[in-house]
């Protein structure tokens, strides 16, 4: 295979080596079970803890406030519903109209099981609406439900402000941290934060194991029911060989928090700054200083998102997009049209999400790449005259959208 240049880290990230090399003997010899009785098991769970310590420094949590759990998707249903079984009195969602399908599917799902959800709105920015958030918390609010980042745009939500909001309200808050773990400094032991998810595939840990933050203290429902792992809060044997990548992924990741906000974050406004000169009717997605330094999305006009992405990987470039096709209809995703981006525009959105892997000499040629991508698909598109797109959302719908 030609050589990849990946900036679709957002989606998934490579493994690291570190992380590679760790997990190996939890894959070969150490097999034992972490809790049985004699040697050859029980030493596992040494490194369990140490893993929980390591993610726990990340954080700045306490380990016994970690749990250990395969996706972020389960971190997030256990967090909400854990919440929910713990405060049966209590109907009442709040969440955004942005979250990552892993909060908003759920919340859709307890609508329909007679729970009431309010869907905090974004503006033209994707920035939350702070007012409107307050305003929906009652005393029937059992849980707020707001992610740390949002996966599309990278914006950053203030969920300190609004952890100390719901505290104030003796409402719980859960932050989705998913994008933002191991990019971004976060410090659990001077916050207000209650809940918070992390998946470990998004800083270079393998697919399927992810971890919840429940504050000390917090009351909360198990989320699997059965042997006393995770201090009974999550019954199932331990996925050892990934709790241990996890571990050093968490490690390497506080080690790289300075080059993800440095090198990262210069290469990403490189690519962006460039991609922008050199694009006519191409603007930006998100608040520009208040995102993950990872993360960008631009908008071209009157092109097909899809239409870039193919065109892109058969140039070596993943990116993501912003439409997603199913039976050949697109869709903007909720999103982008939560944040009321024109039709025009949110179709042609394209994501570009780097790591500490990417080089200066990917982001040239990505440079050197996308803009003359853009030109050739205006060229060819049907869409190429402005007049014949619609602002309507309702054109396409059938699709879905993009989930991570
Ligand atoms: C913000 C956010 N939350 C949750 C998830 C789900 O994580 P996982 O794939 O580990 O279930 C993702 C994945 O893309 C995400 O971006």
């Amino acid at each position: 295979m030609e050589k990849v240049i990946y900036v679709d880290n957002n989606a998934t990230t490579r493994v690291a080596d570190e992380v590679k090399e760790a997990m190996l003997p939890f894959l070969t010899e150490l097999y034992g079970n972490p809790s049985s009785m004699h040697t050859f098991g029980g030493q596992v769970a040494k490194y369990i803890r140490d893993a929980r310590e390591n993610v726990a420094q990340l954080l700045g949590a306490r380990p016994e406030e970690i749990v250990f759990t395969s996706c972020g998707t389960e971190s997030d249903n256990a967090a909400i519903m854990g919440i929910l079984r713990a405060n049966r009195g209590k109907r009442h969602i709040v969440t955004s109209r942005v979250e990552h399908p892993a909060v908003r599917s759920l919340c859709k799902y307890l609508e329909n099981e007679g729970y009431s959800v309010t869907e905090v709105a974004v503006d033209r920015e994707g920035l939350l609406d702070m007012q409107m958030l307050e305003d929906s918390i009652t005393d029937n609010t059992a849980v707020v439900s707001i992610m740390y980042a949002n996966n599309e745009t990278g914006v950053i939500f203030p969920v300190e402000e609004i952890a100390g909001l719901c505290k104030s309200k003796g409402v719980v808050f859960h932050t989705d941290a998913v994008q933002a773990v191991g990019k971004v400094p976060i410090d659990l032991s001077r916050s207000n934060i209650d809940l918070l998810s992390l998946s470990g595939h998004k800083l270079h840990a393998p697919k399927g194991v992810g971890a919840l933050y429940i504050r000390r203290g917090t009351s909360i429902s198990p989320c699997l029911i059965g042997g006393h792992q995770e201090r009974g809060r999550r019954g199932g044997t331990e996925n050892v060989a990934s709790i241990v990548g996890l571990g050093t992924a968490a490690d390497l990741a506080k080690r790289n928090m300075n080059v993800e906000n440095t090198r990262v974050k210069r290469l990403r406004d490189k690519l962006e700054k460039e991609i922008l000169a050199k694009t006519p009717d191409s603007f930006l997605n998100g608040k520009k200083d208040q995102r993950l330094p990872n993360t960008s999305n631009i908008s071209f006009e009157y092109v097909e998102g899809e239409a870039i992405l193919l065109m892109l990987d058969s140039l070596g470039i993943c990116a993501s997009s912003g439409s997603a096709c199913t039976s050949g209809s697109l869709e903007p995703s909720h999103v982008m049209r939560a944040m009321g981006i024109p039709f025009t525009a949110a179709h042609g959105s394209t994501r570009f999400s780097l790591s500490i892997y990417n080089t200066e000499e990917e982001i040239d040629y990505i440079i050197g790449r996308v803009p003359k991508v853009i030109k050739r698909l205006r060229e060819i598109s049907p869409f190429n005259k402005k007049d014949s797109f619609t602002s309507d959302f309702g054109v396409g719908l059938g699709g879905h959208p993009r989930s991570h």
